[in-house]
């Protein structure tokens, strides 16, 4: 069976109670329920893991190699600033595809520049919990 990594990055363990006029009210927890049902009706396995620290996120994609056949990501700032993400998702030898819960070319200037897109098959941007589904069925087909 197919494995999914799916990576959330800093401050998405606080959705729900974190600027829910931008986030919604939904919690990580939900998403990650939501997205470990979706993974079971279309027949892949999914690990879900959430991490502050920009080297927890970067050793965790440099270990993916022949485990995950596809990353998902919601880099959340750390699409802005990190080289270092970047760089792993482009060294992993495993497809990745970017996400994020808001439209990041709709809101800050700063926002509107990802340095990880251009190292991933694609991004998904400003659907909610449901841009991780999105791209979860995009995922299975790698
Ligand atoms: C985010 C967008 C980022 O700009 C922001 O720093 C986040 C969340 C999103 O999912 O909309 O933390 O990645």
């Amino acid at each position: 069976m197919k494995k999914i990594l799916v990576i959330h990055g800093p401050n998405l363990n606080l959705l729900g109670e974190r600027e829910p006029d931008i986030y919604g009210a939904t919690t990580l927890n939900d998403i990650n329920g939501g997205i470990e049902a979706l993974a079971g009706e279309i027949g892949v396995a999914v690990e879900c893991f959430q991490s502050d620290h920009e080297g927890d996120i970067v050793g965790k994609i440099g270990k993916a190699r022949n485990i995950f056949s596809a990353i998902i990501i919601n880099p959340a700032a750390y699409t802005h600033t990190s080289v270092a993400i970047r760089d792993a998702i482009a060294a992993a030898g495993v497809p990745a595809i970017e996400v994020h819960l808001s439209n990041i070319y709709a809101r800050e200037e700063f926002r509107r520049k990802s340095l990880v897109a251009p190292v991933c098959r694609g991004q998904i941007a400003g659907f909610g919990a449901e841009s991780y589904l999105l791209a979860l069925r995009a995922a299975a087909r790698f």
